[in-house]
């Protein structure tokens, strides 16, 4: 395995610019000189990884601009591909979810775009992009040439990558190249003709001339499923020590090209639970350095993290969800602000590549609009007929989220005691079945929780025809591995004592409408004021209800609204 040395220097591009044919936009790989080739020059790119996904749309000019300032030439993003079809045929485009335009901003600020359509994307994402309702095919091999999969990846892609073709570089735009599937060598199903089928589905929609890669992390063992000849192979890899010999397990798939790691950690994600994931600056620049001085490309994943907005986040196993943040621990906060490592990295940057002049765009500023009294409006069983207004879907047995066609959020689950538990009896899942938490109560009274993975029994009281409530949350499917096909909602009976319950009214709950819609005129019965937090244990907690709460701001003050915290001390999940 040769050693790498620098190729595309600095001094070669610019001797080279003079006899390049500017009319003629091309991205291509230089094999000889082992590198990439922009209109014929050598080009290496220092990109970030942004998904305008996790960002408001009105914050991605801020953002990008941030990045070009940081001395980046690209930028990567992904597209999550449930969150453009969240059901079969039903497309979102516009406002936050308006890809085309985010890219066109990009190519308008002079960044290139790394694109990469999955359509496996990981990403501490639900279920790594796919849509939750291609589970209504129970046997489903996800990722794999499963006929059900492959018409539905068939069919979004042709309404995806249409959209993306006039914005290759080569058709004018910024793309400059494209990513099939992801990491797909850390999967099980080590299936080539997926890749192939995706490798002709991607030419056949973006031309023959588009460059196509793979991103695998740097382990021979992980290269040989996710490569395929006709996508280079790129590897994936944060800073680890040695850097030679991280690009050498890229060397041996593809001895000709350039060196590119796709995803260089900058930080790490978070879990539930978890403390917040710190990577030390003196860690990236460094490996930044060393990996820039090799003449390799970069991409910084992530430069900016920003948020899991709605139910988007993801989950590892053994089962941890994400949280709603993905700070990352970024250059640039989840709040899109500048940070030492932000400045640390420019730095870098700067010793090889000409950073741009100029003021950087500073943090948005924040107010403090002060303490906010919550109101407790109704529990979800007291709203029942708000939430859930088309009513329970009547069962024998549990069914799950997708069979109540219902992916993200709460599902209540209904029943009746059979017969008296004036003791303590143990309601239990004796399969793992409550994907994920389940909060219990009869007759409106708190009994406790069960939760997968971590809380299989929970004992329970009450008379024979009481009304058994399981208000189910589906904390985030599995993003990353062999269980993405993560099914939400009681997936297997539970019994009571000996017994299996039976008989279940499931209700589907549209707490998003509810919120939208119907929140302003809950208020007038029952309420409280809770401005402390209620006690919490496994035996006696809260059940889950809406609080609403009201703050004004402040006239005669330039500049507001503007950007806020909220903090919720002493609450709890
Ligand atoms: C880094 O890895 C290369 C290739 O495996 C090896 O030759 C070199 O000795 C390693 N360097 C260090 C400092 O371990
Ligand atoms: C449950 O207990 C009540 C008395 O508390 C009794 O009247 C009733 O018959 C019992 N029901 C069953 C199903 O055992
Ligand atoms: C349930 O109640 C029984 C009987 O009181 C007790 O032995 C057991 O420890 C309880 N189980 C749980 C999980 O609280
Ligand atoms: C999910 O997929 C894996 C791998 O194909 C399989 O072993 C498992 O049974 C599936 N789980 C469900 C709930 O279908
Ligand atoms: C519940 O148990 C019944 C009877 O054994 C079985 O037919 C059914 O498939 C089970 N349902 C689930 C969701 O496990
Ligand atoms: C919030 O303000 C609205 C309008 O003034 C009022 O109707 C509502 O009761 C207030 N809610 C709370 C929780 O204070």
């Amino acid at each position: 395995v040769p050693t790498d040395t620098p190729i595309c220097t600095q001094t070669e591009l610019q001797t080279l610019v003079v006899l390049s044919n500017a009319s003629q936009r091309t991205f291509k790989i230089d094999d000889s000189r082992k590198c990439f080739l922009k209109d014929g020059q050598p080009f290496r790119y220092i990109s970030g990884s942004i998904h305008y996904h996790r960002v408001p749309r009105f914050y991605w000019k801020d953002r990008l601009l941030k990045m070009k300032m940081a001395g980046l030439n690209a930028i990567q993003t992904y597209i999550p591909w449930n969150f453009h079809e969240p059901l079969p045929g039903q497309y979102q485009f516009s406002d936050d979810h308006d890809v085309e335009h985010f890219i066109q901003l990009t190519h308008e600020i002079g960044l290139l775009v790394i694109l990469r359509p999955g359509p496996y994307i990981c990403a501490e994402w639900d279920m790594g992009g796919l849509p939750a309702w291609l589970l209504e095919k129970q046997s489903i091999v996800l990722r794999s040439s499963d006929p059900y999969y492959l018409a539905a990846v068939d069919k979004w892609l042709g309404v995806l990558l249409p959209k993306m073709k006039p914005l290759l570089y080569q058709n004018g735009g910024p793309i400059i190249t494209v990513q099939v599937e992801n990491e797909y060598g850390s999967y099980f199903t080590c299936d080539y003709d997926y890749l192939r089928f995706l490798q002709k589905c991607f030419h056949s929609h973006l031309g023959d001339d588009v460059l196509l890669f793979t991103t695998d992390g740097a382990r021979e063992s992980l290269l040989q499923c996710g490569t395929l000849q006709g996508l280079y192979a790129t590897v994936d890899f944060g800073p680890v020590s040695n850097i030679t010999a991280a690009f050498q397990t890229q060397r041996r798939t593809e001895p000709r090209g350039p060196l590119v790691n796709s995803e260089f950690y900058t930080g790490w994600l978070d879990h539930w639970g978890q403390p917040h994931s710190r990577v030390s600056t003196e860690a990236v620049t460094s490996a930044l350095y060393n990996m820039l001085a090799l003449g390799a490309n970069v991409n910084l994943y992530m430069f900016t993290g920003g948020t899991n907005f709605a139910y988007w986040n993801g989950a590892n196993t053994p089962y941890a969800a994400q949280p709603t943040s993905y700070d990352y621990d970024a250059p640039l906060t989840e709040a899109g602000d500048l940070t030492e490592k932000y400045f640390a990295v420019r730095e870098i940057i700067r010793k090889f590549e000409k950073v741009p002049d100029g003021p950087i765009p500073p943090s948005t500023p924040k107010f403090a609009y002060g303490k906010v009294a919550l109101k407790k409006l109704k529990t979800v069983g007291e709203a029942l007929n708000i939430l859930s207004p088309s009513g329970p879907i009547k069962s024998l047995y549990p069914l799950t989220f997708v069979q109540v066609k219902q992916y993200f959020g709460f599902v209540l689950y209904r029943t009746t005691l059979p017969k008296n538990c004036s003791d303590p009896t143990p309601l239990s899942a004796p399969l793992n079945g409550v994907r994920d938490r389940a909060y219990i109560s009869v007759n409106g009274v708190p009994q406790g929780i069960l939760e997968r993975n971590k809380v299989f029994v929970t004992n329970i009281t009450g008379k024979a025809g009481a009304t058994l409530d399981l208000l189910v949350e589906n904390m985030g499917r599995v993003n990353y591995g062999r269980y993405t096909n993560d099914s939400k909602g009681l997936i297997s009976n539970l019994t009571l004592g000996n017994s299996i319950l039976t008989n279940w009214l499931i209700f589907p709950l549209n707490t998003e409408d509810a919120v939208r819609s119907h929140l302003r005129g809950w208020g007038g019965h029952g309420n409280s004021y809770h401005t402390e937090p209620e006690p919490h244990s496994s035996s006696n907690f809260t059940l889950p209800a809406f609080y609403m709460g009201n703050f004004s701001i402040p006239s005669g003050i330039p500049d507001l609204p503007q950007d806020t915290f909220i903090q919720f001390p002493g609450w709890t999940k």
